[in-house]
């Protein structure tokens, strides 16, 4: 069965049922700063399941589009994909487990017509939180199921969620399709990672809610159902893994055709990361040193990587990109040039640094010992923009390692050394960071200050790019701006470098930081961020920055147009 055609089938199934369809969101979590992508289809619905009345009804279906990095390690060797589909369906305060065990049974047996002998299911076991689920245990058994099918697993198989720190959870039943594998051992279960059962639905049963320290019972109880869209289809199709489907078959076609060594592996893990970058970048997302778009920026530069691994060709990326572009083509919001452009844009950034540092790995590494040195390390970084996971990749494939805890330090001390002005060299992983540059990263924490000002907090920042000579910067806004709109935000910026404000940096903890930047910006992978304030703008960034403002000069705005719906962009320039 082709994968649009099961897609379709779900979602009319759960209509039948009373379900009404709702649209995919965005993969970037509105109002939720916790976690940087959506990796659910519940996410978006937290609201509606801590209670709030949902227009549509208390029945909603979808299929949702979501990014997980934690298993990315895993990808390629198994099931694991950056980016997938989830079908999801939701029961709002409306039915309860016997109704949800089910539909899922109903569309996977019957509409489906999976061998229902191949399937298993698991129920929680209990613990000093919640009780035994004994009611789908019995419902399971009124299906027919039998006993040696199901399975009473512990907290960290059976129970879900929250998402973030805090929010809706509960106990959850599993379903796994076993595809004939031998058990790699006699205690091998739905919950062993051998590849025997694959999980391809997941009931939760949304009773309570996590607050900091205790869970609530919820005064509304959802059921909340996500299938992994790719491994359903992977079963249906008859496949050893997702990347046979027809969902990556053009995709792997593509890549083969660009690489001159074919490695099953690698091939794999590009067809993931070029899926998962191009919906980022769909997003307004940018490469850059902080949150989402360090995700992005080390997805880019792993398959540039990986590229020249398998001797592929200058434009892989873009050419399989194009691809993903035109298999997803029922994805509105994948605009090609747009994604090209700052796909290419970061392949520019990186293409020259990766052959050089590549080099300069090769030279230095039978000298290094098991644990690689963390100046090393920290130079792959700063002057040829290794990210720390790529240095990681590359150690481990000569059997060796890095302590990411000391990159980090060596990370830190160099941005202080760097903030002091003692070393202007300091490269911050992109490249040169000359003083042109640095002028230009103030000049556009200013910019986005006053565009905020004069338009209003809608103002978002998707992008920014420096050279020597200009700025470039790409915020959320839907109409062109005025001529009296744009002087106004050059008056602004302006009136803030005759200010001579003073850049403070201040590091602190990440929670505080994204609170006194009222969620403008985290730094992902670190607990300590650097917070710069020039006057009123407050954000998190790496910088390098000036001292004072009045280092800057004058500045203009060369121009301003619209790069997609909703984002509009400067090029602006600095006088002296
Ligand atoms: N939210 C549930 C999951 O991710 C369905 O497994």
């Amino acid at each position: 069965m082709k994968s649009k055609e099961i897609k379709k089938k779900y979602i009319e199934f759960f209509k039948k049922k009373g379900h009404k369809e709702i649209p995919s969101a965005s993969l970037i979590p509105e109002n939720d700063p916790s976690v940087l992508f959506t990796t659910a289809g519940m996410h978006p619905l937290v609201p509606y399941l801590l209670g709030q009345k949902h227009s549509l009804g208390d029945r909603l279906v979808n299929s949702q589009k979501c990014i997980r990095t934690g298993d990315i390690e895993e990808v390629g060797n198994s099931g694991h994909l950056t980016f997938f589909e989830m079908l999801g369906n939701w029961s709002l305060g409306d039915y309860w487990k016997e109704d949800a065990i089910k539909f899922s049974y109903e569309f996977f047996v019957d509409v489906l017509g999976m061998d229902r002998e191949k399937l298993s299911f698991t129920c929680f076991k209990g613990d000093k939180n919640a009780e035994k689920d004994k009611l789908s245990y019995e419902v399971y058994k009124e299906l027919g199921i039998k006993d040696d099918k199901i399975w009473f697993l512990g907290r960290k198989e059976n129970w879900w969620g929250p998402v973030g720190e805090e929010g809706p959870c509960g106990p959850c039943s599993e379903i796994f399709y076993d595809i004939g594998k031998r058990k790699c051992s006699k205690d091998c279960d739905p919950s062993c990672s051998c590849g025997k059962y694959v999980e391809i639905g997941n009931n939760v049963f949304m009773e309570f809610n996590k607050k900091k320290d205790k869970f609530v019972e919820l005064e509304q109880k959802n059921v909340d159902f996500g299938g992994g869209f790719e491994r359903i289809c992977m079963i249906l199709q008859n496949k050893k893994n997702v990347f046979e489907t027809d969902l990556f078959k053009e995709i792997v076609k593509e890549i083969k055709k660009n690489v001159k060594e074919k490695k099953e592996k690698e091939i794999r893990i590009i067809a993931d990361h070029v899926r998962s970058l191009v919906f980022i970048l769909s997003e307004n997302v940018r490469p850059s040193n902080v949150e989402q778009g360090y995700v992005l920026r080390r997805l880019i530069r792993r398959v540039m990587r990986l590229g020249k691994l398998l001797k592929g060709n200058d434009d892989l990326i873009l050419n399989v990109a194009k691809v993903v572009i035109k298999e997803y083509k029922d994805f509105k919001e994948l605009k090609k040039s747009f994604i090209l452009d700052y796909l290419k844009d970061e392949k520019e950034k990186f293409e020259n640094t990766l052959e050089r540092g590549l080099r300069y790995f090769e030279r230095e590494i039978d000298n290094q010992g098991k644990v690689l040195d963390k100046k090393f390390v920290f130079n792959l970084f700063a002057s040829y923009g290794f990210p720390i996971e790529m240095t990681k990749d590359l150690a481990k494939e000569r059997k060796k390692s890095v302590n990411e805890d000391d990159f980090w330090k060596e990370y830190r001390k160099h941005q202080e050394i760097s903030r002091k002005g003692a070393s202007k060299k300091f490269k911050g992983g992109l490249g040169d960071e000359s003083e042109e540059v640095i002028k230009y990263h103030t000049a556009t924490h200013l910019l986005l200050l006053a565009l905020r000002e004069v338009l209003g907090d809608k103002v978002m920042q998707r992008g920014s790019n420096l050279t020597k000579e200009r700025l470039r910067f790409d915020f959320s806004f839907d109409r062109k701006l005025t001529d009296e709109e744009k002087k106004e935000v050059e008056d602004t910026v302006n009136s803030y470098i005759k200010e001579k404000l003073e850049v403070k940096c201040e590091e602190m903890d990440l929670e505080k930081a994204k609170k006194k930047t009222k969620g403008m910006f985290e730094h992902k992978y670190s607990d300590k961020v650097k917070v710069f304030s020039v006057g009123k703008s407050v954000e998190i960034c790496g910088g390098p920055h000036v001292n004072n403002t009045k280092e800057l000069g004058k500045f203009r705005i060369k121009k301003e147009q619209s790069i997609s719906a909703g984002v509009r962009r400067i090029k602006g320039v600095l006088e002296s």
